[in-house]
């Protein structure tokens, strides 16, 4: 790997008294957050959040199934062992490199029911009412998961339908052993479960409100039943019959407006990935109705002409860089991005080389723009109008990049009573009103506005990388507005500093996202020189948040495969 830093003296920001000061730490770090090794097989690999997900996966693989086939067993088995992200009531998206090389992608993104408006979650004075698109019935959009995953099946699966719902209502009629992170993330949201569903809260809180403990046994019979109704009708088995008569009645007796009209209307959509160069690669990701692609390419291409290879990882003038361009993509982002089936989103002229070049006039190495003078750029002839991401390659080198959503942990915190899952929160996902920040800080504007039947903009970035032609990376991460940072970073660990997989997941991030105009970073991040030179240029940096929890696979040279899962979680990857 070259120029990948190492220092025994760190320095460290630390927030003083409005003032951040730089001193150092005499702690023996260096670019990583952890050694944590990559998984190493011939055959396939599944990179999940969960060892359970991915066994269930590799299974899949081992009997003959292919990448789509593994990733609807692992979607479901997710939604079962990991229930903080996994979902049946939450959305997402999937970018697909069949065998020979063929993209496509499908979005199933939640969608705002038909009962939703603009304002809805203003009071009469026209002000944001805290915490009603975020918490409780009102905050579900109408979710896109198991049409998601039928579709994935009918258009790319091999084996039966059942035979890959299976393992999931083993494990939740059986159960699955909890880990350590499963118990605490229960334990932590046991107040919310009951003041949104009662003293009695069905399966995530223990009727004699006492802890969780790792290594305990966790069943789910509810869901285990709704996940044979899948299994027994597919899409119909969640969208009609039973499941949506529960559904309903839940959304109804909490004020919600999830109707059995949006379930039946509902439909996961195959769209057209968005593939550009970045040198003798090709990068495949995700369109509207998410950001990530997009502006994943935007950074990809703002980066490409600076020798970032030479100025070395995490470097100050390579940071300052990847900074500057974050700024720029991420008031694109608020500017521009929204559902496309209802906003024109200018999506080639966002990627253009001449659109770009125009964004970099406003760059000045010597010190940090500002955000408060940096917007939106002008494109011609337009008007401005708790997430888990998995990766699978099969045998024959077939590649599943999978990133799905309740949006915050467990969602809104609503669980449908009889059918044993959470409902989503992604309704924050969208623009409450311009201006105003959503739970990950993010603003947005008139082409992200509520309007019945519109999927929010999301940040997911599932994303595959060719290189020269072949399957080298698949890659992808949770983490709200931080996932098309966390994926550019890890991109370019990869391809432009040497890092092996693993390496590149482990090493440290930061992120910039226009509003609010600061760098955050892991802590260590940067080295003394580092971070001299950017304190110097005027960016604020805030350290402490961990960024990113990445499940990617690397293809080798030699064919070999190499899984990497993030080290800040449980995230593990099983192979054969
Ligand atoms: O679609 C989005 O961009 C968000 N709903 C993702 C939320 C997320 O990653 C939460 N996980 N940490």
């Amino acid at each position: 790997m070259a120029a990948c830093k190492t220092s025994k003296q760190t320095p460290q920001i630390k927030k003083g008294d409005g003032l951040f000061q730089l001193f150092v730490e005499d702690e023996n770090q260096d670019a990583f957050v952890s050694d944590k090794a990559g998984v190493f097989n011939e055959h396939g690999m599944v990179a999940s959040a969960h060892e359970e997900a991915s066994k269930v996966g590799v299974e899949i693989l081992k009997k003959g199934g292919n990448a789509a086939d593994a990733s609807v067993a692992t979607f479901f088995a997710l939604a079962v062992v990991h229930p903080f992200a996994g979902n049946l009531g939450g959305g997402g998206f999937a970018v697909i490199r069949d065998a020979d090389g063929t993209p496509s992608s499908l979005d199933f993104r939640e969608k705002a029911p038909l009962k939703a408006h603009r304002d809805m979650y203003l009071d009469e004075n026209g002000d944001v009412i805290k915490g009603l698109s975020t918490r409780g019935h009102l905050a579900s959009g109408v979710p896109g998961a198991v049409d998601g995953m039928v579709q994935l099946h009918q258009e790319k699966g091999t084996m039966s339908w059942k035979s890959l719902l299976q393992p999931a209502i083993d494990l939740a009629e059986k159960g699955v052993v909890l880990t350590e992170g499963q118990a605490r993330g229960m334990n932590r949201y046991r107040d919310t479960f009951r003041e949104i569903n009662g003293e009695d809260t069905p399966y995530y809180v223990k009727a004699d409100g006492s802890d969780f403990e790792t290594g305990e046994v966790f069943i789910q019979k509810d869901l285990a039943e709704s996940l044979k109704r899948i299994q027994k009708e597919g899409a119909d088995g969640f969208y009609k019959g039973k499941t949506a008569d529960l559904l309903v009645k839940e959304m109804e007796s909490g004020g919600g407006i999830i109707s059995h009209e949006d379930l039946e209307k509902y439909d996961a959509v195959w769209r057209e990935p968005i593939v550009k160069d970045y040198k003798n690669y090709n990068i495949i990701s995700m369109p509207p109705p998410s950001s990530g692609g997009v502006a994943l390419l935007q950074l990809m291409k703002l980066t490409e002409p600076y020798p970032i290879d030479e100025w070395g990882f995490n470097s100050g003038k390579t940071a300052q860089v990847m900074i500057e361009a974050e700024r720029r993509v991420y008031a694109d982002r608020s500017k521009w991005l929204g559902d496309a089936d209802f906003v024109k989103v200018p999506v080639k002229e966002l990627m253009s080389q001449p659109y770009l070049q125009e964004r970099w006039a406003s760059f000045d190495p010597s010190k940090a723009s500002l955000s408060s003078e940096i917007d939106g750029g002008d494109v011609p002839y337009y008007e401005s109008d708790q997430t888990t991401h998995f990766s699978v390659v099969d045998k024959n080198k077939m590649a599943v990049s999978i990133t799905t959503t309740l949006n915050g942990a467990f969602g809104s915190k609503v669980v449908v009573d009889g059918g044993g899952f959470f409902m989503n929160n992604e309704m924050d996902d969208f623009s409450v009103k311009p201006g105003v920040p959503n739970m990950f800080g993010l603003i947005g504007n008139k082409a992200n506005e509520i309007q019945p039947g519109k999927r929010m903009l999301s940040s997911m970035t599932p994303t595959i990388v060719e290189k020269d032609g072949e399957l080298f990376v698949v890659a992808g991460t949770p983490g709200g507005s931080t996932i098309i940072t966390s994926v550019y970073q890890t991109l370019l660990n990869v391809l432009e500093h040497g890092m092996s997989m693993q390496q590149a997941v482990n090493a440290r991030k930061f992120h910039h996202q226009w509003l609010p105009d600061k760098t955050y970073t892991e802590e260590s991040t940067f080295d003394t020189e580092a971070l001299q030179y950017l304190l110097s240029a005027g960016y604020e940096i805030e350290i402490g948040r961990r960024l990113g929890r990445m499940d990617c696979i690397m293809v080798h040279p030699n064919g070999t495969l190499e899984g990497a899962s993030d080290p800040r979680g449980e995230n593990t990857s099983v192979g054969y």
